[in-house]
């Protein structure tokens, strides 16, 4: 029987969709283990949550440091866990090309809109300002540019002309805590590969378990 793929979480505060991962995990519905569940921010939510539930957690504290020497140490912690792919979680940082680098098409971030709608913060807000009546989430490879690279899976929702930014994140938010460990699995099954910006699904090969 083959090992199950390691992961790294990288989050910077409430870590609803890492404990999304981890449940999907815990039930079954994704085959992976958490290798190791790193915070920028000593004051994160979702660091403690990794904690109680037992996990390895390491805090590397970004204010005030040089992205690249912090980039340096996060890839040190996640190389040193084995970590097979690592997921952003509402890590609110930008990564370093070196970052990117060390780990080539094995770094997902999911988003909060159907990109290439609505990037960078608050984006259930921008979707409502902008009167868009779809709005959902995306998963997708990080390159070196904010919320760019190449989608793995998105799911949509409707935006109701009651919504405000509040009730329209809550029901992407319900999306993302599915998508995320879809995509997951996706990526760690080898059932899909990355041709240009896109992500197509490998022919021949049956999505495994
Ligand atoms: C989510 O909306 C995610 O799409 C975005 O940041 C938020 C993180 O929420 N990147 P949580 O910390 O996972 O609860």
């Amino acid at each position: 029987m083959s090992q199950s793929k390691k992961l790294g979480i990288l989050l910077s505060g409430r870590g609803s969709n890492f404990e999304a991962i981890a449940d999907a995990i815990e039930s079954g519905r994704l085959d992976a283990e958490i290798a190791i569940v790193i915070s920028n921010r000593a004051d994160a939510p979702g660091l403690e949550t990794a904690k109680r539930r037992g996990l390895n957690t390491k805090l590397i504290p970004s204010r005030g440091r040089v992205r690249e020497e912090h980039d340096a140490e996060v890839v040190a912690a996640l190389k040193e866990a084995q970590a097979d792919l690592v997921c952003l979680a509402g890590y609110m940082r930008l990564l370093s090309p070196e970052f990117v680098r060390a780990f080539p098409h094995r770094i997902l971030n999911i988003h909060p809109s159907l990109l290439p709608a609505f990037a960078g913060l608050e984006a259930q807000k921008q979707a409502v300002d902008y009167g868009a009546k779809v709005s959902g989430c995306t998963v997708h490879f990080v390159d070196e540019h904010l919320d760019h690279g190449p989608i793995v899976l998105q799911k949509t929702v409707p935006v109701l002309d009651s919504d405000d930014a509040h009730t329209l994140s809550l029901r992407i938010l319900e999306q993302e805590h599915i998508g995320y460990a879809e995509a997951i699995q996706l990526v760690l099954s080898g059932a899909i590969e990355v041709e240009g910006r896109r992500t197509v699904r490998r022919t021949g090969k049956a999505e495994g378990k």
